[in-house]
């Protein structure tokens, strides 16, 4: 199974400067009970964006046209994305689901091939974001869970966690 997680806001932002749009604490530490354990496929520039550090209890893949892995980086690379995929799925424990984790490139080419989607509701409208998350199309995707609606204090933002499952 292949899974996309993201946090989005209202109008689908979900980046700048390469960075993410917001720290809310709670969203992060669902992202790592979501995904640990299982192998994290991301673009390059969320690669750097996470300081080239690999997320830990997770295996690692990076997919880049133009760049290598260097010695001990603590992730593997991919030149497609299939072929991070292909890698992430013969992969050891936690195969059975692989999460595409960003950014913007990724989701937009993952869409199609997604099984499942976590999408962190973000309760805000950021017009001057960069990168954008893909139009989640009502005929093809349908809500199956929804959490209540939380409050981050730091960022003064609401939120929800929605999983969709493709119909
Ligand atoms: N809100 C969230 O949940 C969330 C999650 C993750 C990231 N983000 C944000 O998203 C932004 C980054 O997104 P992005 O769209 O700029 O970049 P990205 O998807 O992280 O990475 C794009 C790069 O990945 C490589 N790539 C993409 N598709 C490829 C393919 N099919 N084959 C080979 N290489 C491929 C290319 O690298 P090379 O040039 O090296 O070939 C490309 O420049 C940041 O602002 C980050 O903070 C947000």
């Amino acid at each position: 199974m292949i899974s996309i997680i993201v946090a989005k806001a209202r109008n689908n932002a979900i980046g700048r400067g390469n960075q993410m749009l917001w720290h809310i604490s709670g969203d992060l530490k669902y992202f790592k009970q979501v995904t640990y354990g299982h192998p994290v496929v991301m673009g390059y520039n969320t690669w750097l964006s996470l300081g080239e550090r690999p997320l830990p209890g997770r295996e690692n893949i990076v997919v880049s046209g133009r760049h290598t892995a260097t010695a001990g980086c603590g992730a593997e690379f991919c030149g497609t994305l299939e072929e991070a995929l292909a890698k992430a799925q013969a992969s050891g424990l936690g195969a059975e689901e692989v999460f595409v984790i960003g950014g913007g490139q990724l989701y937009s080419q993952a869409m199609p091939l997604a099984d499942r989607l976590y999408i962190t509701e973000v309760e805000a409208v950021i017009d001057d974001a960069e990168v954008f998350f893909p139009q989640i199309d009502p005929a093809v995707w349908k809500e199956m869970t929804r959490s209540e609606l939380r409050h981050d204090d730091r960022s003064g933002y609401d939120y929800s966690f929605v999983t969709y499952v493709r119909r």
